[in-house]
């Protein structure tokens, strides 16, 4: 219908081939609520006749309750909206494209699913972090070696580890709001590219979908994906975060490590070595994580270099995002379940914490408390190490501190007593002060502002979601009283 007067029928590979049904299964919903509040504008402008306004709204809220079969022979939803709507209300129908184009349209529909996308993915990112919350509080006093180069380091409690990941992924929620924030703008009313003649008003049906405003320039609110691509930008992010602690649950999982015990119904076993319990799923997040990399360097290679305005290669922006985004989410529910039943051991994780690890500390003491530059006192402690490797281990290191300390002329301040307390973890943890440091005593202070923080984003969320449902629920009450339903 669309091609007759100028085209001609189309071929049928080429339909084929261009078609964007497959993915616009994601919009319909989107599309008639988009077309709704096109319809109410329109009518209040004088744009549309009453008679007509209600005939449309009838078929649209038809639409809205049965849904809509998209055909492999549509082009795109807008066109298989308006196939049926044709059916239902007749040539009605072809009043709806009144100062509207299929590319402010379809601007439009993605913005909507994507926020509803976003709000979905906050959602499961605020569950995981209550879970990082829920095993901080419980491991607050927990000492496991904390790594550098995965080289045991200095001791850290289970707590501030996990709370690590959970300020992470606190910025990565920062990121998705503020992509929410920049993407909840309509376009709806840039038309083709220019504009319209038509007397619409643009800032209506912003509000009467629940938009924070509209997109200023009609060739940007066509041409741009950043809204898009940032979304998925952030969820990239995510992933860099949610691989990274999957990759500590697989390693923590081995015999070597033994520090988790990941619950059985979250494993699987070979079949052919009955004794297997492997970790297959936090495998496959770690290889989809990959593929939502590839999905950002996709969607920055389809849109770099484009000309203004439209381009039909944006709708290849289209799948790759939402695909990315679906798996960023199914990957967070998946690591939230894997923590929340995994049994962390914790004698696996004291026994861990061997007296090197005490290292530094004992080279801040030293240099504090007996007046040396720490440049030295590292040296003093560095050789005591080597001394003690020379005399079989770790269990040397007090005495070989006395030896080193001989060698170097340095007379030591600290008692028998101070050096084995400092050489325990508990001892070497509760001797930190520094803000934000593992000491149990610093990690309850951070663990507060945290709670706080978990309260804002949750605040932040609701009304983000509250404003959507509302708009669409009083639009839809609209839509009904104009049709008469
Ligand atoms: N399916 C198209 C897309 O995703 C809709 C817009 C079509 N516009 C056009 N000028 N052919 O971008």
């Amino acid at each position: 219908m669309l091609r007759d007067a100028r085209l001609g029928k189309a071929e049928e590979y080429f339909v084929e081939y261009t078609s964007s049904v497959e993915f616009d299964t994601n919009l319909v919903r989107y599309d008639l609520l988009g077309s709704m509040a096109h319809v109410v504008m329109l009518m209040e402008r004088g744009i549309l006749p009453e008679k007509d306004a209600s005939a449309l709204l009838r078929g649209l809220l038809e639409l809205y309750r049965r849904g809509v079969e998209l055909r492999k022979e549509d082009e795109d939803v807008h066109m298989a909206v308006e196939r049926e709507l044709h059916r239902i209300a007749g040539d009605a129908a072809g009043r709806l494209h009144t100062a509207r184009s299929r590319n402010d349209q379809v601007a439009l529909d993605l913005r909507m699913l994507l926020r509803d996308m976003l709000n979905t993915l906050s959602g499961r990112i605020l569950e995981l972090m209550e879970v990082l919350l829920r095993i901080a509080e419980s491991g607050a006093e927990v000492v496991m070696p904390g790594y550098t180069h995965l080289q045991r380091a200095q001791p850290v409690t289970l707590g501030h580890h996990m709370m690590a990941h959970f300020w992470s992924l606190s910025r990565d929620l920062e990121r998705l709001e503020q992509a929410y924030a920049r993407l909840n703008r309509s376009p709806l009313g840039a038309c083709a590219l220019a504009g319209t003649s038509f007397g619409i008003d643009r800032r209506r049906t912003a509000e009467l979908l629940g938009f924070a405003g509209v997109i200023e320039n009609s060739q940007d609110a066509v041409a741009s994906r950043d809204f898009m691509l940032e979304p998925l930008s952030a969820s990239a992010l995510v992933c860099v975060n949610l691989s990274r602690l999957a990759e500590e649950l697989i390693l923590w999982s081995t015999q070597e490590f033994g520090f988790v015990e990941l619950a059985s119904e979250y494993c699987s076993t070979s079949s052919m070595m009955p004794q297997k319990k492997n970790p297959d799923a936090l495998e496959i997040l770690r290889a989809r994580c990959a593929r939502v990399f590839g999905a950002l360097t996709s969607g920055l290679g389809i849109c770099k270099a484009l000309p203004l305005a439209y381009n039909r290669d944006l709708q290849e922006v289209s799948p790759v995002v939402v695909e990315a985004l679906k798996l960023t989410e199914s990957s967070v529910r998946m690591l939230t379940l894997i923590l929340s039943s995994a049994r962390f051991r914790e004698e696996r994780m004291r026994e861990a914490c061997t007296p090197y690890m005490s290292a530094t500390l004992l080279a801040e003491v030293i240099a504090r408390e007996c007046g040396l530059e720490f440049r030295r006192a590292h040296a003093l402690v560095a050789r005591a190490v080597a001394l003690a490797e020379q005399a079989g281990g770790e269990e040397h290191l007090a005495e070989k501190l006395r030896e080193a300390a001989g060698e170097a002329g340095v007379e030591l301040c600290l008692s028998p007593e101070r050096v084995e307390s400092l050489l325990s973890p508990e001892g070497s943890l509760k001797a930190l002060k520094s803000e934000g440091s593992a000491s149990p005593a610093t990690l309850r202070a951070q663990m507060e502002r945290a709670a706080a923080v978990m309260r804002e984003h949750r605040a932040k969320l609701e009304e983000r979601v509250r404003r959507v449902e509302e708009a669409y629920s009083s639009l839809l009450t609209h839509a009904r009283r104009v049709a008469g339903v």
